[in-house]
């Protein structure tokens, strides 16, 4: 499963990419906002950071212009993902920017049926929001289970991309489940290292290292 960090943050981004847990890295216009900077200048910088897809959204809804936006965003860095909501013109867009052969992120898909349609337009990634599906009392795991479904009945090759993911439990499902990708904030992602029986076992060796005067170095 490859990880990608949900966010603008150069620093969290550099910390994780250090330990190599970085595959990519997903933006968006929040993300840019939380950040306060430039989102050419951003861009730029997290590219020349991370070797892997690093997706950075549009902000045009007709699909002429999303596609002159998506071509600006792909001369920053070869490893630009162009991301495009999952709209009519959005589809457009993908299609036409994959053939041109750059990567798609189709983003803020909230059902089986647009992934379907996102793959049929060519996008290299489908970005399922598993949390803001879980907000409205919808099971946000249960179509990333569809979508892997269908993704495998007919070998489409759009990576799934499990997006808003909120907790460590939505990498567990989306692991289990198969999703290609999760995209995650970093202290989510941070948080997978926790578990009270390893904070528990270490404190127990730490006292025997004391009473027993253990020393290595
Ligand atoms: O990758 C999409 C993500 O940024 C949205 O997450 O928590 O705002 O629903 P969230």
């Amino acid at each position: 499963m490859k990880f990608f960090v949900d966010t603008a943050e150069i620093d969290a981004i550099a910390e994780l990419n250090d330990l190599g847990m970085v595959d990519g890295v997903t933006t968006n216009p929040s993300l840019i906002k939380k950040s306060g900077r430039d989102i050419i200048e951003v861009t730029k910088e997290i590219c020349d950071l991370v070797d892997g897809p690093v997706s950075a959204e549009v902000t045009a809804t007709d699909a002429e212009t999303m596609i002159a936006e998506g071509r600006k965003l792909v001369e920053i860095a070869e490893n630009i993902a162009v991301k495009v909501p999952l709209t009519w013109d959005g589809l457009k867009a993908c299609k036409s920017l994959t053939d041109d052969g750059h990567m798609v992120n189709v983003t803020l898909c909230f059902s089986a049926n647009q992934a379907l349609l996102a793959a049929k337009a060519g996008a290299s990634f489908i970005s399922p929001f598993i949390g803001r599906l879980d907000d409205i009392n919808l099971d946000g795991m249960e179509i990333i289970e569809d979508i892997r479904t269908i993704y495998d009945n007919y070998g489409f090759e759009t990576e799934i991309l499990a997006a808003s993911i909120r907790s460590v439990n939505h990498i567990l499902d989306s692991a289990r489940i198969g999703a290609d990708v999760i995209t995650a904030p970093p202290a989510v992602i941070k948080a997978m290292v926790n578990h009270p029986l390893t904070d528990k076992g270490l404190d127990a060796f730490l006292a025997d290292i004391k009473a027993a005067d253990i020393k290595i170095l």
